[in-house]
């Protein structure tokens, strides 16, 4: 369990969201590259992240430091408009000089299996094996409760051995083969961030922080240091 509970923050917007998770993002980078030379960081997917990787962007990061991983990825081309690398391309990774090797980007070309299995052997080359232990985790929330591509239909597995699994989501989700870091890998992090805007998450945003409903996976996201919920008002009013 994380050594302090949930930090909820609330703010007027999904701007100001962004720009809170933006200056929380740049002081825990600056924290974690006190002590080590890298610092390895799991981007989220969906469209939530939007404005903070655009804020990041023009921020003063040492991205020749980073190491930018994914908690999940749909199984379509790079390019293809739902490809969550495609997003954090056209919001981060052109406008920074994060070096190419630094970034890696979930497999997409392989049959889903396979390119889970390549995945996980990419985390345990960087990981030296040990479980990986991202400094920082990004995440959305879906309307239903899920985050990354864990979704209440697959019950979550807290001591999954697998890192990487290829997963076919519900088919209320129009992108439905998916690749997804486990529960496992989530709470093996140091940090996480849930970036959870909008009225449509409302319901779900309750059901997770007040009523800790364990049918959801993002209730059980608990990594090892810190938990930090940034929301706007939409999306938290049912708190
Ligand atoms: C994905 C995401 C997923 C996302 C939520 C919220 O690949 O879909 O990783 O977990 O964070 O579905 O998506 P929005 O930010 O678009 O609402």
């Amino acid at each position: 369990m994380p050594t302090s509970s949930p930090k909820v923050t609330v703010h007027p917007d999904h701007e100001a969201l962004s720009q809170a998770a933006a200056q929380r993002l740049m002081a825990d980078v600056s924290d974690v590259l006190e002590d080590q030379d890298e610092c390895a960081l799991a981007l989220a997917g969906g469209g939530t992240p939007r404005p903070l990787y655009t804020l990041l962007a023009d921020a003063d990061v040492p991205w020749n430091r980073m190491r930018l991983f994914w908690g999940d990825e749909r199984m379509v081309p790079h390019d293809h408009p739902k490809s969550n690398v495609r997003m954090a391309r056209e919001t981060l990774l052109s406008n920074t000089a994060v070096p190419a090797d630094h970034v890696h980007p979930m497999p997409v070309e392989d049959a889903p299996e396979q390119a889970a299995n390549r995945y996980e052997r990419r985390l345990r080359r960087y990981f030296d094996d040990y479980p990986p232990s991202f400094d920082l985790v990004l995440l959305g929330l879906g309307a239903d409760g899920h985050t990354a591509s864990l979704f209440p239909e697959d019950p979550p597995s807290l001591d999954d051995s697998a890192w990487v699994r290829a997963v076919t989501a519900p088919d209320r989700h129009d992108i439905r083969q998916r690749l997804t870091c486990t529960l496992s890998v989530l709470n093996d992090a140091r940090r996480a961030y849930f970036l959870v805007s909008g009225e449509r998450k409302r319901d779900a945003v309750r059901k997770v922080l007040v009523a800790r409903d364990e049918a959801l996976p993002a209730t059980h996201v608990s990594p090892r240091e810190q938990l930090v919920w940034f929301l706007d008002r939409d999306a938290a009013d049912g708190l």
